[in-house]
């Protein structure tokens, strides 16, 4: 039988597409071949609600989501249906925590199990992290990640953004706002929130021929940005692409 040509593994799941032919035959096939995985599912549909979150079927295995994946040296826990989480952003993880410089404070909006958090703290020098995330099993698989990577200069939020950013008494040097399908709602508030020479890497999605002028609109409807770069961090959909754009504010 024929496998599939690509499917996603987080920690021991491999996740099918809902358009894998012969399902359960192929997930036998990938726990036989594969000794790293003990469950595979397949996706029952797209992101969807305010956590982002995607529902999965169990086809072989295992019989649980939850999983310990491990990326850019960092080791994260997750439930793959009740936590938003892609692997297929490590590289952009790496690229952020590659640009901070020694002793940065950075605010992280919607960080999830706290992949961003902990990435950018292992692997730059920054001096202090600020972490918010309203859903709130994230955020205690972010508490426990913390931990497993040993986590000292990370302070995690759980809430709102737009509550809980009006209480912190303090500006970053760097902000992240990886909810690309929302994050425009809640630039004015990151940008209250930005040191003079602080950057912004705004999260978006857009076509292919939209890029990069549809998002910049967006910014420039709050402030005067100095676009330091476009990245296109790769396909959301058929039509559509998660672009971030760094920038900072005149
Ligand atoms: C696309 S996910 C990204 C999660 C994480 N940063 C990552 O890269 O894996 C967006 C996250 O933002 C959270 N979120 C959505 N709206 C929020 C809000 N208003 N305040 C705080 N977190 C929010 C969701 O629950 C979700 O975990």
């Amino acid at each position: 039988m024929k496998l599939p040509s690509s499917f996603d593994v987080i920690g021991s799941i491999a996740i099918l597409s809902e358009k894998t032919k012969q399902p359960k035959k192929v997930a036998r096939t990938l726990l036989k071949n594969f000794k790293n995985l003990e469950t595979v599912v397949v996706k029952t549909g797209i992101h969807y609600g305010k956590y982002r979150l995607q529902k999965t079927k169990i086809l072989a295995g295992k019989k649980s989501k939850t999983t310990i994946h491990k990326e850019n040296n960092c080791t994260f826990k997750l439930n793959i249906d009740q936590t938003y989480f892609s692997q297929r952003l490590s590289n952009e993880r790496l690229r952020i925590s590659k640009l901070v410089k020694k002793g940065e404070e950075i605010l992280i909006m919607f960080s999830g199990i706290a992949v961003y958090p902990i990435t950018v703290s292992k692997l730059s020098p920054a001096k202090e992290i600020h972490a918010i995330e309203i859903n709130p099993k994230a955020h205690k698989f972010a508490q426990e990640n913390l931990e497993l990577n040993k986590i000292t200069n990370v302070k995690l939020f759980q809430g709102d953004v737009s509550k809980v950013i009006p209480k912190i008494k303090k500006k970053f040097d760097r902000i992240i706002m990886p909810l690309p399908r929302d994050a425009a709602s809640y630039l004015d508030l990151a940008i209250k929130k930005l040191k003079p020479s602080g950057t912004i890497h705004f999260y978006d999605f857009q076509r292919l021929e939209d890029i990069p002028s549809k998002s910049i609109e967006k910014i420039r409807l709050l402030c005067k940005p100095q676009i330091l770069r476009v990245v296109k961090v790769g396909q959301y959909s058929p039509k559509k692409f998660r672009v971030c754009i760094d920038f900072k504010v005149k």
